[in-house]
């Protein structure tokens, strides 16, 4: 039994914070933000609003999609690194607001990796026979914890959501496998200082702007660039997939220059990449899920899909899809 995508979707704000909006509020200019990293604008959620509103839209356009009451939906799987409250989870306020009343539901934190990671979760369940509906989906409000007076961080991020439906199938098209590391010593690069049980919030905490993301962007960079071309080269070596057989990259977004890295290594051209970070940024968990809304129509039945990412953790992977359906 095979996991395999049947509908897809995805949400941005319609805010949007440009880089010319960027150069008024800190010391930057658009052509560095083009050049480092790919990015001319990003979509920001309005104040007071959570992640969940978002999420909330893509479960209700998933159910829609696929032609379901959100009530056949079993399992909601939210892949976030900011939720609405530190509990209850995102995905339960996702469930429930969407009326996907008949499904149980749990969050999943790993940063840039997420939705990697909540695929392959959410794939298990389906695999094992016990479940026929999950709905699987990355969302991120990274401007509720992004420092807008930290140029080395502010420019890079956006606000958005993705997700699919997964159900089972006896063919051979689905998540055929996944690859996925962790590695706790890249915490002290990448991490939020403080509103965790570490440090709980104080006026301290708050003044020392510690809850923004904290990021030292060359280390992470460096990381990035090797982890993520090595596991999609992985992931293609043991599938004996050649660059041929691949029809799409789909690479989390968080530097131009980090794509490119990793389609050069696995010798697949340009037009095969998709790249969406021009008009999102990178918005953590929701890149690769809103890279596959966006190219959803070019997709054919059968078409082998490689998903990379790399992320705050440190957390990486690939995953190998076979496109289950021909989008009219
Ligand atoms: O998705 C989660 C994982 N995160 C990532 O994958 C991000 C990985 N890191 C990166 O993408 C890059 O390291 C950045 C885009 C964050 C930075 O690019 P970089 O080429 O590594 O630049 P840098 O940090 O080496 O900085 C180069 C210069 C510095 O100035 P000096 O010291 O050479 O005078 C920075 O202060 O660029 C300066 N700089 C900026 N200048 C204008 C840093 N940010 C900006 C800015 N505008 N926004």
């Amino acid at each position: 039994m095979n996991a395999v995508i049947t509908a897809v979707a995805g949400y941005v704000p319609p805010k949007i914070l440009s880089n010319k909006d960027l150069e008024k509020m800190v010391d930057t200019n658009d052509e560095w933000i083009k050049s480092r990293t790919g990015i001319s604008e990003r979509h920001l959620l309005e104040d007071g609003e959570g992640t969940s509103v978002m999420g909330i839209k893509v479960l209700e356009d998933l159910c829609e999609k696929r032609g379901i009451s959100p009530k056949e939906i079993d399992l909601v799987i939210c892949a976030t690194v900011t939720p609405d409250y530190q509990f209850p989870s995102t995905a339960n306020i996702i469930a429930a607001k969407a009326g996907a009343t008949n499904a149980w539901s749990f969050d999943i934190n790993a940063a840039c990796s997420g939705f990697l990671y909540a695929l392959t979760t959410g794939s298990q369940f389906i695999e094992t026979g016990k479940y026929k509906k999950v709905a699987v989906i990355g969302a991120d409000k990274m401007s509720s914890i992004i420092d807008y007076t930290d140029r080395t961080t502010c420019v890079l991020f956006g606000d958005g959501a993705g997700g699919v439906i997964l159900e089972p199938t006896q063919e051979q098209v689905g998540v055929m496998d996944s690859i996925l590391y962790t590695d706790g010593e890249g915490q002290k690069h990448l991490y939020q200082k403080a509103g965790g049980s570490v440090k709980p919030a104080s006026i301290e905490s708050v003044e020392a702007r510690e809850h923004y993301v904290y990021q030292e962007g060359q280390p992470v960079f460096k990381a990035a660039v090797t982890g993520m071309a090595d596991v999609s080269e992985e992931i293609m070596k043991k599938n004996n997939l050649s660059s041929e057989d691949v029809s799409y990259l789909v690479p989390h977004q968080a530097n131009l220059r980090i794509i490119d890295a990793t389609a050069r290594r696995m010798g697949v051209s340009k037009d095969k990449v998709m790249i969406n970070i021009d008009k999102f940024g990178n918005t953590t968990a929701g890149t690769i899920p809103l890279c596959l809304w966006e190219w959803e129509k070019k997709l054919k039945k059968g078409d082998n899909l490689i998903l990379a990412t790399f992320g705050g953790g440190f957390t990486w992977g690939a995953a190998w899809i076979k496109w289950g359906y021909d989008s009219q």
